[in-house]
């Protein structure tokens, strides 16, 4: 297991598609409403995508047919978006997406209640984001990839939620998923050493019941097991010599 460190040139180019992703999840942000069918969300980063002249890195990924991810109360990730599928009062609605600009690629998700939604949802798309804050503390050069996991799982653990495990943060560059992989729950092992200009996408996903996951017959949708809601965060981040840079939020 090798994990890129990341030059000077490199993390300007990481931190310039971090940014035109989080301004596209802006726009995307703006769009939710009940009666949205899920494509619209695609339809919009799609037409992003295009106008600023970058590419999608999730369409075409093992096949994955669209540019982002839409993912409704019980659906973790990897939601696929649909004409059919309308966004409905008290859903909540995962989006998760990626762009590569000259070879450099970002990765970023964020969960929204559509119209006016539980407290209990609400609860776990606050603490789900909170879980991301509490994981990245612990993202400094010198600590280990467990050292995050543990920070997650330790914030979460207390509320009663479920972890999902099947699926985990990565590190990403000039691909997708690089080294290490980041899992959100307690580790044994320490996991690799952080170092500075290594750049990860953390992202906690956490649902209402248990953890358990089992994926939907279009290979794609993973759902939580007990159909109970899911929400997900993902930002991905820079490792300093301080504290770490969140490069997909503006
Ligand atoms: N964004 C996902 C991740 O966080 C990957 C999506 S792959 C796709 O790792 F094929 F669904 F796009
Ligand atoms: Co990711």
């Amino acid at each position: 297991m090798s994990i890129s460190i990341k030059s000077p040139r490199e993390i300007e180019l990481m931190r310039i598609s971090n940014r035109m992703l989080a301004e596209m999840h802006l726009e995307l942000e703006k769009l939710i409403e009940p009666g949205l069918p899920t494509i619209a969300l695609d339809e919009a980063a799609a037409k992003f995508i295009k106008e600023h002249e970058v590419e999608s890195n999730f369409l075409n990924y093992d096949g994955y047919p669209a540019s982002i991810c839409v993912s409704v109360n019980e659906e973790v990730v990897h939601g696929i978006p649909s004409k059919e599928k309308r966004l409905q009062e008290g859903d909540i609605v995962a989006i998760d997406a990626g762009i590569i600009y000259k070879g450099y690629h970002s990765d970023a998700a964020r969960t929204y209640g559509v119209g006016k939604i539980s407290a209990d949802r609400q609860k776990l798309i606050d603490e789900t984001r909170n879980a991301f804050f509490e994981g990245i503390k612990a993202a400094r050069a010198g600590n280990h990839v467990s050292d995050i996991s543990n920070a997650i799982a330790d914030y979460i653990e207390p509320f009663g939620y479920g972890i999902v495990r099947e699926l985990v943060g990565h590190g990403v560059g000039t691909s997708l998923h690089e080294d290490p992989q980041i899992p959100n729950f307690r580790q044994k092992r320490r996991g690799a050493k952080l170092e500075a200009g290594m750049t990860l996408a953390v992202e906690p996903m956490i649902n209402l019941g248990r953890g358990d996951v089992e994926w939907l017959d279009d290979d794609w949708t993973v759902v939580a097991a007990d159909g109970s809601p899911s929400a997900h965060y993902e930002n991905t981040i820079l490792i300093t010599d301080g504290d770490p840079e969140i490069l997909s939020l503006i």
